[in-house]
């Protein structure tokens, strides 16, 4: 059936699209939460077209007051969205030619090919913004959880086989150093949003004397010395969705690095553990079996991280073998988006509150971490100490680890004479190295897991994060 042609881009059609068309290829009921990025945008850029004389300054003011009021009732939720006007941009567009006539020269120099570049710039700067800050506040729940638990050693791990003491705060820190990259990261992805794309129209620019760093400056596109940054190439411009990729990589990221700190405390949870207690207010219990308290939020944490993945993977997926530039598929690259930042916000703040209510079993953190054979290598160092060569030091240990095990006992529980007869270089102050406090007050090189480290980085973090 023909319907009445489009209002925007009608002009050279005889019929509009049909239902399932519009049903196909709308945008709006996704991208509408660019709405107040793309009003910032229409009133720079309306600024700039009475900068340059393009328009009076009585028109850009009716055209400012419309946009103001419009905002308004987005805010208060009174704004009425239509699917058949396609997108956001339209919309917003639409709504204001009906108030205000000079809103029919708005879209001059403009195309929604610079506006959405323009929309999404804005858009990322201030995601990367928002999640950099529910990451710093998960750190900080982190950094509470370890001074709550300065004291405490645990094992360290490789291989899921327990390997060497380590205090848990020197644990909790490797996700901070995790987290403290994924924000340096969301800064990049900020930094590389800081150009403004409009000017670039729909490929070509314009013949109009417009001025684009106005624009930039009004939009704060700017860089530290408050200089405009404008794009550089208008085709580039509207092409480009290197941020995209990059945005849904950093969170992609993020999602892995969360995973993997959720994975360490369903372990730590778990029975064969029970290094931890998660709090009630993120577990779930089971509908059959009264006794279980099931690590839901680290799971779905675990879990979120694959969706993350999945969206990055979209993205590639879309842009690759694109021709330059501007293609419909493109509108395709919001979703994706605006999920990884959802998700990842949502992440950042179950990860808080879930560190947040943990309690330490202290008891079974000092019953795992008390096995001296954690301590095996600092013996081969001891007998280092004494000259004998490192590899010849790691197999006299070997022997004296696989004779405590035949005996059954444990490694510093064996008589003095068999562990001589092992190596000569064993002298009577060799159980001195089963001391944890002193084997840990040894490791004090930088980044190493000494009392005076853990100091250094519990001042450093209070530091970063306060
Ligand atoms: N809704 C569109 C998108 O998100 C806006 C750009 C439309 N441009 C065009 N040439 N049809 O991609």
């Amino acid at each position: 059936m023909a319907k009445s042609s489009q209002v925007t881009w009608g002009g050279r059609f005889s019929a509009g699209p049909a239902d399932l068309m519009l049903q196909f290829s709308e945008s709006v009921t996704f991208d509408q939460r660019l709405a107040l990025f793309d009003i910032a945008g229409s009133k720079a850029h309306s600024a700039m077209l009475a900068h340059v004389g393009l328009i009076t300054a009585k028109e850009r003011g009716a055209i400012h007051a419309g946009l103001d009021a419009i905002q308004a009732e987005i805010v208060a939720g009174k704004f009425t969205w239509e699917t058949k006007l396609e997108d956001v941009h339209m919309n917003i567009e639409q709504a204001l030619t009906q108030r205000v006539p000079a809103a029919a020269k708005l879209h001059t120099a403009r195309s929604r090919n610079d506006q959405v570049a323009t929309d999404m710039r804005l858009f990322f700067k201030h995601a990367c913004a928002e999640l950099a800050k529910k990451i710093a506040a998960a750190q900080r729940a982190l950094l509470t959880l370890a001074g709550a638990n300065r004291d405490v050693l645990i094992p360290g791990y490789t291989h899921l086989q327990r390997a060497q003491p380590v205090f848990l705060a020197h644990h909790l820190f490797a996700w901070l150093e995790m987290l403290e990259r994924d924000r340096a990261r969301l800064a990049e992805v900020a930094a590389h949003a800081n150009w403004c794309p409009l000017g670039a129209g729909a490929i070509a620019g314009t013949t109009l004397p417009i001025d684009r760093e106005f624009t930039a400056k009004a939009l704060g596109f700017v860089d530290a010395r408050g200089r405009p940054q404008v794009t550089q190439n208008s085709m580039d411009t509207v092409a480009d969705r290197d941020l995209f990729i990059e945005f849904a990589g950093a969170c992609a990221l993020f999602g892995v690095h969360v995973s993997r700190i959720a994975e360490d405390l369903i372990l730590w949870s778990s029975a064969e553990f029970k290094y931890v207690e998660l709090p009630d207010a993120f577990c779930t219990g089971s509908s059959l079996m009264p006794q279980k308290k099931n690590p839901d939020s680290c799971e779905l944490l675990r879990g979120k991280s694959a969706r993350l993945q999945g969206n990055l993977h979209t993205l590639l997926t879309l842009t690759k073998g694109l021709p330059l530039t501007y293609n419909r598929d493109l509108q395709e690259d919001k979703p994706p988006v605006f999920d990884s930042f959802d998700q990842s916000a949502l992440c950042a703040e179950v990860l808080a509150g879930t560190v947040g209510g943990i309690t330490l079993h202290r008891d079974r953190c000092a019953a795992a971490v008390r096995d001296p054979a954690l301590l095996a290598t600092d013996l081969a160092d001891y007998l280092v100490r004494k000259g004998v060569a490192f590899r010849e030091a790691h197999h006299a240990v070997g022997a004296v680890v696989r004779l405590a095990e035949k005996n059954n006992v444990r490694l510093n529980q064996l008589a003095p004479d068999d562990v001589q007869a092992v190596h000569p270089a064993f002298g009577p102050d060799w159980l001195d190295v089963f001391d944890l406090q002193r084997a840990l007050a040894k490791r004090e090189g930088t980044g190493m897991p000494g009392p005076k480290q853990i100091a250094r980085q519990f001042a450093r973090w209070r530091k970063v994060l306060k």
